[in-house]
């Protein structure tokens, strides 16, 4: 990967940071010689702990001392104070110090960081943020992961959009990725639809819409079997038969994925999500004796009603389950096997799996079972696997104040959301720019934009709650108000008839809007990283709609007479400097909306 200079470490917080560590040598000499070059005698634990004032005005970052009271046996205005007073900074690192409480501020000099920031955009463009951070290290990122012979529902929503922005944020810090889709093509529900289809369906045509015919067969075996109990016997029997590669159930089965899949593949493009494997549940049908004998080697298993199961020794875990009474393997087992052959197939660094955290619990007993195994094996330490598996666990989204579940037959589909939001979109735009060439175009964008963005604009934790109005909203924090601030910004240098600089004076741009877009263009490099460090790409959308919002204000300023200040005017250098930020905070939402896997309208 791309591996450019100076854009590693912030060099402001690297000073400040040497500084503090030998200052707090300097005031500390019994406690240094106690722990050594540890905590805050350390340059890199220092820089680690820096943190953004809420208060822009305070500094551009803080050391808080409250936690190093105890190791210190000092208050924290008084340590605050006295590593302060005696920090040197070099002179030619433009920052100066301020205690507030128990903070340690640094504010650094408006020019030097526009010339750090501003000129670093401008020449490396949409290569701003790179890095080499994840160099020689592979991330695989499963998501998506959708049922086949079932809709693409609103429940797998997030995974897909989370899952495709992670995959977008860890290649740019420079991780080989592998982002994966792993089909729920395999366990005993296909022995229902099956049976369901041979029962009623046989006279059905599937070529168009398959995927809503097989769920109505799906939902009738389920309401029949209520009253019939046999059909559940044989839908078992005929996964047994799938599991062990009867032809003409395996073709049946083979017929029904591939044309969930083609249907699959239409939304994808139309998200904009990519992978870079797509595989299934299927596809380690045959290794799952292997593993299941090596669990048995290992003393792991136990009977319990007929089942093979793990015990895990854990109040929290009920047993994990490997097969059932009638030797058919379970969703655990599969992904334990699955486990494995990501690791054999790839040597992943880490594995994230990004599902909803309703399945924390199925993880936890994966894992658990994995790091078992591990260590009964007593597997080298640097060949384990368990402790590089991560479920990247996400909340609910809700429509309205529904729960969505694709458990019963009544589920939204993706594509009615994307087409409802695309015809809101257009109603707006049409609303708004009546003589736009490209309607459907932007709309197309807008609309799907509006339904990513929904869904990174919370936490990956808390629920989404999806409402029209809102999702839709170009003021709001949403989607389409940062597509519609970055077509105001192409507009904007599309009227500049002049040469964009790479150099601008910065002197020109000393307004309080200015210095707050350069901090915020200063900052995203750090936004990605946050991104990555929290497998969520909240980071991200939050700094762009605050990099929006301080750009919108700058473009609606005043004068003081009352008059709009405009970007482009007769003075020719402050122009040419105005247009230099207006390009640099373009390329940044334009790179941002990127990672996010959204499009970035130049008109709209
Ligand atoms: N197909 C599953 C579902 O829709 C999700 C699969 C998640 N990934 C995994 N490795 N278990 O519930």
């Amino acid at each position: 990967m791309l591996s450019k200079p100076g854009n590693k470490k912030d060099k402001f917080k690297e000073a400040f940071a040497d500084a503090a560590a030998s200052s707090f040598q300097t005031v500390y000499p019994d406690v240094y010689d106690k722990v050594g070059n540890n905590e805050v005698f350390n340059p890199e634990f220092i820089y680690e702990h820096l943190e953004k004032p809420k208060d822009p005005k305070m500094g551009r970052f803080a050391l808080p001392v409250f936690r190093f009271t105890k190791l210190l046996a000092a208050k924290p205005q008084d340590i605050a104070q006295a590593v302060a007073g005696a920090m040197t900074i070099p002179e030619h690192v433009p920052i100066t110090v301020e205690v507030a409480g128990g903070f340690i501020n640094a504010k650094v000099d408006f020019s030097a960081l526009a010339e750090e920031s501003l000129v670093k955009i401008l020449s490396l463009q949409k290569e701003y943020g790179t890095e080499d951070i994840g160099e020689g290290k592979t991330v695989i990122v499963e998501y998506s992961s959708v049922n086949i012979a079932k809709p693409f529902g609103i429940a797998h929503l997030r995974t897909t959009i989370l899952g495709n922005s992670l995959r977008l944020i860890l290649k740019k810090l420079g991780y080989n990725v592998i982002g994966m889709n792993y089909l729920g093509d395999w366990g005993t529900q296909f022995g229902k639809m099956i049976v369901a289809y041979r029962k009623w369906g046989n006279d059905i045509d599937l070529s168009d819409n398959p995927i809503e015919k097989l769920l109505e067969l799906y939902v009738r075996f389920h309401e029949e079997a209520r009253t019939n109990p046999e059909l559940d016997d044989e839908a078992r029997k005929t996964f047994k038969a799938l599991e062990s590669g009867d032809p003409e159930t395996v073709d049946l089965w083979k017929r029904f994925k591939d044309m969930s899949l083609a249907d699959y593949l239409k939304v994808y493009e139309q998200l904009g999500v990519e992978f870079d494997v797509i595989t299934g549940e299927s596809f380690l049908n045959d290794k799952m004796e292997s593993l299941i004998e090596r669990l048995e080697k290992a003393g792991l298993t136990s009977v319990s009603k007929g089942a093979l199961i793990v015990d895990l020794h854990d109040p929290q875990l009920p047993p994990c389950l490997l097969k059932k009474a009638d030797g058919a393997t379970l969703y655990a087992t599969r992904d334990i096997v699955g486990a494995f052959w990501r690791w054999e197939e790839y040597h992943f660094d880490e594995a994230l799996y990004v599902v909803a955290n309703s399945q924390s619990d199925h993880f936890k007993q994966v894992f658990k079972v994995i790091a078992m195994l591990e260590e009964a094996e007593q597997i080298p330490e640097q060949e384990r696997i368990a402790n590089r598996l991560k479920h990247v666990d996400f909340g609910w989204v809700k429509f309205g104040d529904k729960t969505m579940s694709t458990r019963s037959g009544n589920i939204i589909y993706l594509t009615d959301v994307i087409n409802k939001a695309v015809t809101l979109a257009r109603k707006k735009i049409r609303e708004k720019n009546p003589g736009l060439q490209t309607i459907d175009k932007t709309a197309e964008m807008i609309g799907i934009g509006a339904v990513l963005f929904s869904q990174m604009s919370v936490r990956r934790l808390k629920d989404v709650n999806f409402i029209w109005e809102d999702v839709l909203n170009f003021e709001g924090e949403t989607g389409p108000y940062l597509q519609y601030t970055h077509a105001r910004l192409c507009s904007l240098l599309r009227n500049y008839d002049g040469e964009i600089t790479s150099n601008p004076d910065v002197s020109l741009l000393h307004g309080e809007e200015e210095e707050r877009i350069v901090e915020l263009l200063a900052d995203f490099p750090g936004a990605i990283r946050d991104a990555a460090r929290n497998y969520d790409p909240y980071f991200i959308a939050m700094h762009l709609i605050k990099l929006a919002g301080a750009f919108n204000r700058f473009y609606q300023r005043k004068t003081p007479e009352g008059r709009i200040d405009k970007i482009i005017s007769d003075d020719a250098p402050l122009t040419r400097a105005r247009i230099a930020l207006v390009r640099a905070v373009q390329v940044v939402i334009n790179e941002g909306l990127r990672l996010l896997g959204i499009k970035a309208p130049e008109e709209m």
